[in-house]
């Protein structure tokens, strides 16, 4: 029984910083060079227990953020300290495919791999993860995830809470063995999910953050192998009123217009942003709950919670406190249509994952589409693998959602109908549209499951962006 429930405070990873500039030959703009050192690291993670071995870039778990700025490239080279191979892939960016961290493009340990960002699309929040064939979901388990935040001026001009007011909360789940080491999905033979029993928030089990009775802006992550979330905020001592928080971002950036909600639904590898104003909480606390009922996820005895806010008395700084526009940004949604150009079933068979049948090994099937540069497509996705769900990326492009029919949910829901996405949760009996303009690269990307084991065991599958646009 676990006796620390917000005894130590939310860590927050530090920022990177670049090596150097370089200038860019063909254009003459600057790029920034940074180096990171994916590395094993001994942390004391769970209270009472032995230290806890994981591999991390810098050493860090989560990994250093990256605070980018739209317009500034940059170059990153990872370099493989660790014992396994590893692939990067920058979530949320439409990196040229050679930069993808395509499955099979491994960089071996001793070897390093320079990645090109182009950093050229609206602010959003990213994050930067390994992506190693057969082995994503264990080396995201054992820290090779890090944020990685883009900003722009018209994001910068609406004066959101920012600086200390602006904090990113890395969600993940994982489980102990007695001596403090992780138990590990990959030797126990874990085929199906790591659900976890104890949440952290950036790398900290059930951590506390002091805030001030003021505004605040989230940015949520889930980097969680296969745990999903449905969070609700409430007070202490008045669980039973849900306080209401108003989303502003997806995984691709500012929402078209802020929406309020008491319940976030947050699958694997989405993001979502939120302001959560505590002016009226002053000297209370609040808890993120845990509901846990649309997910398959196994329920343990934290499971309910996830972390805590210690509101203070006192406001240092008003800067950037003040009402959220309602409108945030136009949103570049495709043009509207509703006739399906692709089905992909999610399902699994014969004791594996796959998509339409076809498993990531099955090398001759598993480029299912070909779009053309610039084409409006609309994918039909349906879970029909029963109990189970399935959170879909789709890499290179940003998708719209514009249905969702069956299960539990049946309806896109507020938040999700004003966004732009690259990860969308089938839940149980589900069959999602999503639209989206393949483009604006030709090339070779992979689409899949992101509960990572389920990805690992074959639940993979690639399209490739051919021809020309005009
Ligand atoms: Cu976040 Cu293909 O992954
Ligand atoms: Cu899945």
């Amino acid at each position: 029984e676990y006796k620390y429930f917000f005894q130590f405070p939310l860590p927050l990873p530090s920022t990177k910083s670049p090596l150097k500039t370089f200038t860019n030959p063909a254009t003459g703009n600057p790029i920034d060079y940074y180096e990171v050192d994916i590395k094993p690291v001994e942390q004391q993670l769970y209270p009472g227990l032995g230290k806890t071995r994981l591999v991390g870039y810098d050493g860090q778990v989560p990994g250093p953020t990256f605070r980018m700025t739209q317009g500034r490239e940059a170059i990153v080279r990872f370099i493989n300290h660790a014992d396994r191979a590893n692939s990067v892939h920058l979530h949320g960016s439409y990196s040229r495919a050679p930069f993808d961290g395509w499955a099979e493009d491994t960089t071996e340990p001793g070897q390093y791999k320079d990645y090109y960002y182009p950093n050229v699309q609206a602010a959003r929040t990213l994050w930067y993860h390994d992506h190693a064939i057969d082995h994503t979901a264990e080396n995201a388990y054992f820290g090779q995830a890090g944020f990685y935040i883009l900003s722009d001026p018209e994001e910068q001009a609406l004066n959101l809470p920012s600086g200390k007011y602006e904090v990113a909360l890395g969600l993940s789940s994982r489980r102990y063995n007695k001596d403090g080491s992780l138990w590990d999905p990959e030797k126990n033979g874990e085929k199906t999910s790591i659900y976890g029993d104890v949440f952290h928030v950036n790398g900290q089990p059930w951590p506390y953050l002091k805030v001030e009775p003021r505004k605040y802006r989230f940015r949520f992550l889930n980097s969680a192998v296969s745990r999903s979330f449905e969070l609700s905020l409430v007070e202490d001592t008045k669980t039973s009123t849900k306080i209401p928080m108003t989303v502003i971002g997806s995984d691709t950036g500012l929402l078209l217009n802020s929406v309020q909600t008491t319940d976030l639904d947050i699958s694997m590898a989405e993001r979502w942003e939120v302001v959560i104003d505590f002016a009226s909480y002053a000297g209370k606390n609040l808890t993120f709950k845990n509901v846990g009922d649309i997910g398959a996820d196994t329920k343990y005895a934290g499971t309910d919670r996830v972390m805590r806010f210690v509101v203070g008395t006192v406001v240092t700084s008003t800067e950037n406190n003040g009402p959220i526009p309602s409108k945030l940004r136009d949103v570049p949604f495709p043009p509207f249509k509703t006739t399906v150009d692709r089905h992909f079933r999610f399902e699994s068979s014969g004791g594996q994952w796959k998509i339409n049948g076809v498993t990531w090994a099955d090398e001759a099937n598993r480029v299912m589409a070909k779009p053309l540069r610039g084409a409006i497509e609309v994918w039909e996705l349906e879970n029909s693998s029963g109990g189970w769900t399935h959170p879909i990326h789709i890499h290179l492009i940003d998708f719209q959602i514009i249905s969702r029919t069956g299960g539990q949910r049946n309806t896109v829901l507020p938040y999700e109908k004003v966004a732009l996405k690259d990860v969308v949760w089938l839940g149980k009996g589900e069959t999602v549209k999503v639209i989206a303009r393949y483009a604006p690269w030709d090339g070779l990307y992979m689409f899949h499951c992101h509960n990572l084991i389920h990805e690992d065991h074959e639940m993979m599958a690639a399209f490739n962006v051919t021809g020309l646009e005009d």
